[in-house]
């Protein structure tokens, strides 16, 4: 599609003596469609053609020469350029991308890149908590959406599979292991061994011995250990698919702590090599002082790895494996000072540039559960395949009293529900905390996943009713206000979604896709599409048809499916 921002640049590069790159980035969209749909803070030059932004204004604006086509109007306010676009070029360009390409907004500005996202990352026998599923769904989102721009995407479970709580397992598994039917409620039977038997530790110093030894033995191989930590292992994978099955999640690597575990050999040596590696009370460290942080512990006192160190060889294999451009790390914002405290480190580890530049982590917020039925008897942890589950129900009961007579009213409530969930842990900017609020999730009218299926849906019956021609499309149709607003959002999609990857922020898409479905429901609400005048009703079906195409196209990136009706 034609670029309107940079044919303004252009513009504006000829009638001053400066680089039309740097002028393009100055130009903003204004909050207010009264003052265009561009504008150029002329201020942004003052200082360096040293004259006040009036004076550049009045002068550019005396001097620019533009094509009529392409920008219609020009006004001079306050320092300010603005720009009107020509509407019917505007309509003119969607019309025609949308009858040339079929993946709207799909672009290859990633060729050659490669981006590893680590996320979801539960941990082996320990329950799949709401903060994995927020992992999960963020993680899910930018991987799509990086595909889509065109980078190879890798998609790392990092799973929480090693460590002396292993020991504990396989010692309270000899304890007890005949009291408990792991096979058939694994989490929490495991969950029940691991609380039992760490309170048997507090008692008894030699239970504890044993649990450490057990750990050394799974580390030297032994294979009775090791035969149990892989049924562990396997037994919470299983559940873990089922959530996954539920709400998606793009693996294409399960290797996890244990798999690195081997490979911090290397790190302390690189570590010693750097000659900062120190010893503190019996542990391993990095100082981190002048940085302001406390030290990164590398070794503890019994000589076993720590999650840093682990994280270190994961960097060190992940740049030699994927060679990555960039590499996130999608979790709670608990972890920033680990991930700061790392990347740190890992700076010593004698890699290329570019591997410490692209590391980034990726925090959100924490999910505000409501009290009551919820919680398990911990009182925090809630298995979350209930409250997936529990969406759909609710979805479901909606349904059945808004539409009685839809058909795959099971389908569709699994859409509807799961979309919910999704979309509400999208909706916000990902830093915040989050509210779970039923009422609000699911509701049809408001900020919500269903609302944007709701309105795709309706986008749909019209289509189906009336059936679209892209071919002929009168754009003269196409340039009141109600529908310009549409077809401006339409027009940024791409630039959406290159925003959400250089924030790796999933909710610039969020935000924009209830954008779209608001300026279409105000369309809706305003006109009529299926008018007598064959011309204006194909235009205006054109429209509900590339308003669908984007909603869909824009929540099938976020994960979140579409029904076809509702
Ligand atoms: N398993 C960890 C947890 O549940 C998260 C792992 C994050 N990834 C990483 N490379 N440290 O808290």
């Amino acid at each position: 599609m034609l670029d309107f921002k940079k044919e303004i640049a252009k513009s504006i590069a000829n009638t001053v003596e400066l680089d039309s790159c740097d002028l393009y980035s100055f130009i903003e969209v204004p909050k207010d469609s009264e003052n265009g749909d561009y504008a150029f803070p002329c201020f942004k030059l003052a200082k360096e053609l040293k004259k006040s932004p009036m004076i550049i204004a009045n002068e550019i604006m005396e001097k620019i020469e533009l094509d009529n086509e392409i920008v219609e109007k020009v006004e001079v306010v306050s320092g300010y350029l603005n720009f009107f676009i020509n509407k019917a070029r505007l309509a003119q360009e969607i019309v025609n991308e949308f009858s040339e390409n079929d993946e709207i907004g799909k672009s290859d500005i990633g060729n050659g890149k490669n981006i590893v996202i680590d996320y979801s990352h539960p941990n082996i026998a320990k329950p799949f908590h709401i903060g994995h599923l927020r992992s999960t769904v963020i993680g899910q989102a930018l991987y799509n959406i990086y595909e889509y721009l065109g980078y190879n995407v890798k998609g790392l479970n990092y799973l929480g599979d090693y460590g002396t709580q292993f020991g504990k397992m396989i010692e309270g598994y000899k304890l007890w292991g005949s009291e408990y039917d792991i096979e058939k409620d694994p989490i929490n039977q495991m969950m029940d061994i691991y609380v039992r038997i760490n309170n048997l530790c507090k008692e008894d110093e030699n239970v504890l011995e044993a649990c450490r030894d057990n750990f050394k033995k799974l580390e030297d191989g032994d294979s009775y250990c090791v035969e149990l930590w892989k049924k562990f292992r396997e037994l919470s994978l299983n559940e873990f698919h089922k959530i996954y099955n539920i709400i998606g999640g793009r693996f294409d690597s399960w290797d996890g702590e244990a798999y690195i575990a081997p490979k911090v050999p290397e790190v302390i040596e690189l570590l010693n090599k750097s000659g900062k590696l120190k010893e503190s009370e019996g542990a391993k460290i990095i100082e981190l002082e002048d940085k302001n942080m406390p030290p990164c512990m590398i070794e503890k006192t019994n000589g076993s790895s720590t999650y840093a160190v682990r994280d270190l060889a994961a960097i060190l294999y992940r740049a030699k494996t994927y060679d990555y451009d960039k590499s996130l790390y999608i979790t709670s914002y608990e972890q920033v000072l680990h991930f700061k405290q790392v990347f740190e480190t890992a700076k010593l580890l004698g890699l290329d540039e570019k591997y410490i530049n692209g590391l980034e982590h990726v925090p959100f917020g924490m999910i505000l559960l409501p009290t009551g039925k919820m919680s398990t008897r911990e009182g925090t942890v809630v298995k979350l395949e209930d409250l997936l589950n529990e969406s759909i129900q609710r979805a479901q009961k909606i349904i059945e009293e808004k539409n009685p007579e839809l058909e795959n009213k099971e389908e569709v409530a699994r859409k509807v529900g799961i979309g919910a969930v999704i979309f509400n842990d999208l909706s916000n900017n990902r830093i915040k905390d989050e509210i779970f609020d039923w009422n609000a999730l699911l509701n049809f009218q408001g900020e919500t996943g269903p609302y944007i299926q709701y309105t795709y849906v309706r986008t749909k019956s019209i289509i189906e009713k009336t059936g679209v021609n892209l071919k002929n499309v009168f754009v003269e149709f196409l340039l009141d206000n109600d529908s310009q607003n549409i077809l401006k959002l339409i027009y940024n999609f791409r630039n959406i979604l290159i925003q959400v990857t250089d924030k790796n922020e999933p909710s610039i898409l969020s935000r924009y896709l209830l954008d779209v479905a608001k300026a279409y429901s105000v369309f809706y609400n305003s006109n009529k599409v299926i008018v007598d005048d064959e011309n204006m009703k194909n235009a205006r079906v054109f429209l509900t048809y590339a308003t669908g195409k984007i909603l869909k196209t824009g929540a099938n990136l976020l994960g979140i499916q579409m029904p076809d009706k509702m």
